[in-house]
């Protein structure tokens, strides 16, 4: 099984790559193959809204560090997508990877749905989404970036961690990488 593991997050040692960590740890132990992918230290474009994907190709043209991430997409059976929250969203670096996944969707306005995946179906995400703010809070960014990961047709997987700073304690953040460690058997278990 391939697992595409990609983080949203500059802090290496901070809360949403510890979680994710646990969940590719135990993926790889249980025989998937991970491939990393640390935004933060990658070269790459924002989307120029070309919108050759639509028009003349099925994929985005820019050629840059984004390519292999939007192909591990297409190839991958389990895609990991981790940020923390900035400023009631989710980081810079996510997002500029997250509009260039515009090229993942075919656009046909005149038919409905207006927007169908270029995915293979069958696919799961597993979203981790770490905060300093309580639980109530930031609930909207979720449901935002549901509705695109759901476009996709990914079978979505949320893993919130609130209430914690970047570098919280390890006890603090055990419980969402217990949780992040169990989905990992759960979704792996029967592959
Ligand atoms: C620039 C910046 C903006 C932030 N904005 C928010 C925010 O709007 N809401 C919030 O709950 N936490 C905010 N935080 C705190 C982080 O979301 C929190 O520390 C998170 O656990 C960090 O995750 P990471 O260790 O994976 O980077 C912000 C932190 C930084 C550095």
């Amino acid at each position: 099984m391939k697992i595409i593991n990609i983080l949203g997050s500059p802090r290496k040692k901070g809360t949403s790559i510890r979680i994710a960590k646990s969940f590719t740890d135990a993926a790889k132990e249980l025989g998937a193959s991970v491939d990393n992918f640390y935004l933060n230290g990658m070269n790459y474009s924002g989307c120029q809204g070309c919108n050759q994907c639509h028009i003349k190709f099925d994929h985005c043209v820019l050629k840059d560090d984004l390519t292999a991430v939007l192909n591990g997409m297409r190839t991958s059976e389990i895609a990991v997508f981790s940020s923390p929250v900035y400023m009631g969203d989710v980081s810079g670096q996510f997002k500029k990877f997250f509009d260039r996944t515009w090229s993942q969707v075919n656009t046909e306005y005149e038919k409905e749905p207006a927007f169908t995946s270029r995915l293979p179906k069958g696919k799961i995400a597993i979203f981790i989404l770490c905060q300093a703010d309580v639980e109530e809070n930031h609930t909207d960014i979720v449901e935002r970036y549901t509705r695109f990961f759901e476009l996709f047709g990914y079978d979505l997987k949320v893993i919130r961690a609130t209430g914690l700073s970047s570098g919280a304690p390890d006890e603090d953040v055990s419980s969402a990488q217990k949780k992040a460690l169990e989905l990992a058997h759960e979704l792996i278990k029967d592959r």
